[in-house]
């Protein structure tokens, strides 16, 4: 059995009044979670939003990381200095990290492994670009991507691990893939893990589908037998959002 799990993914956005304050505001929303639920606030937020998670039996998850633990290496933060602040995830590779700061396939990759090496939980994201699935490319793209990060890792690291199927085209746009893509997304990224590890990595493994989920779709993905949960930007910036979309998924795994 894989627990369900929701991510928020706040990007570049709220001062610390705003992140402190939507802790509180979401757990009296939302109080009863069988839903395991991550929020994943800005680098400069993570100490004063993890304590708030903490009384509130929220995860914290940060956003990126480098995969040296310490150095010269200005501007960068190391898997212990998160785990030091009691992070428990870790999204790595997000498509606007590939986009806007050239992440590769490879340094993705190494950010893995270092996040396992000081046991943090990577949220892996995968995806296709609009050109790629217009070409018919879709499955190539994610297979290759997944298994160029989970290169040299073993079975028992990879099943811990959460690999978010965010399609490029769908993430901040209002147009969300159909249930069944995301479907066959995750039933691929097991398939690939199968090959690479073992069957029962494949099926330990949590997958989540990001890119325009809102309360209003995410009983479209629950329904998949292979997604089991959502990575969630615009939809997470908002407690009262947020809360309804977390009943709705509650409502939709118990079904
Ligand atoms: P979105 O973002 O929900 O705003 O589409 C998802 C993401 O970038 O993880």
């Amino acid at each position: 059995m894989r627990t369900p799990l929701i991510a928020a993914n706040w990007k570049m956005h709220k001062t610390l009044e705003e992140a402190v304050s939507f802790v509180s505001r979401f757990a009296v929303l939302a109080p009863e979670r069988k839903i395991e639920t991550v929020i994943c606030p800005a680098f400069v937020h993570l100490a004063a939003v993890g304590e708030a998670c903490r009384k509130n039996g929220i995860k914290l998850g940060a956003q990126n990381l480098f995969w040296e633990a310490a150095g010269a290496f200005t501007g960068e933060v190391s898997p212990p200095m998160l785990k030091d602040l009691g992070v428990d995830y870790v999204i790595i590779g997000h498509s606007e990290r590939r986009e806007h700061f050239a992440e590769t396939d490879q340094q993705i990759s190494r950010k893995v492994k270092a996040a396992f090496q000081f046991d943090l939980v990577p949220i892996l994201c995968v995806g296709e670009t609009l050109e790629q699935r217009r070409a018919n490319r879709t499955m190539e793209v994610i297979a290759g991507q997944v298994s160029t990060a989970l290169h040299g890792l073993n079975a028992a690291s990879v099943r811990k691990m959460v690999i978010a199927y965010e399609p490029v085209w769908a993430i901040g746009s209002g147009l969300s893939a159909a249930g069944s893509d995301a479907g066959a997304a995750g039933k691929r990224i097991r398939a690939v893990i199968g090959e690479m590890f073992s069957l029962e990595a494949a099926d330990a493994v949590r997958i989540l589908y990001g890119g325009s989920v809102q309360a209003e779709n995410i009983a479209d993905f629950l329904r998949e037998t292979e997604i089991d949960g959502a990575l969630v930007g615009g939809a997470s910036l908002a407690a009262d959002s947020f809360a309804r979309l977390v009943s709705r998924a509650q409502e939709a795994v118990t079904v």
